[in-house]
């Protein structure tokens, strides 16, 4: 019984450092170390800066996602605004948007937010910023 155990929490901490050394093979593919879980607040977006590109960081409900953090209406950073449930509101003129996919759920705004999937490895957090 005691040898089925070990054989099989052997076999877990396998798995987990074979996940650990793929999210460095992902990183090289385009994930990014973004921060901390420990720095995402629940409903509070993050403001993220990866390159060229502006993103917002979100905790939902013990879930993490990332979207661009620009409104698609005009100009006005989605990390400054309101979150709601699971959509974010932006604080100019209240374009509403559904964070895990992006789409645009309330005017002005037509236009939809790009969405990037993120990992958490332990307390780490990577966002996946595709390659061009
Ligand atoms: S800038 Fe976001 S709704 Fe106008």
């Amino acid at each position: 019984m005691l040898f089925d155990w070990v054989g099989k929490n052997r076999e877990w901490r396998n798995t987990t450092a074979l996940w650990v050394e793929d999210m460095s093979e992902r990183r090289l593919a385009g994930w990014h170390y973004v921060a901390k879980t420990s720095e995402i607040e629940e409903d509070v977006p993050k403001a993220l800066r990866i390159g060229d590109l502006f993103i917002a960081l979100y905790k939902i409900a013990d879930r993490y996602y990332a979207t661009d953090d620009i409104c698609t209406h005009e100009f006005a950073m989605l990390s400054e605004g309101y979150v709601d449930g699971d959509v974010i509101e932006c604080p100019l003129h209240q374009a509403r948007f559904h964070i895990p996919s992006g789409k645009v759920v309330g005017p002005p705004a037509d236009k939809d937010l790009r969405t990037f999937a993120v990992q958490v490895v332990g307390e780490d957090v990577f966002v996946e910023i595709p390659e061009e």
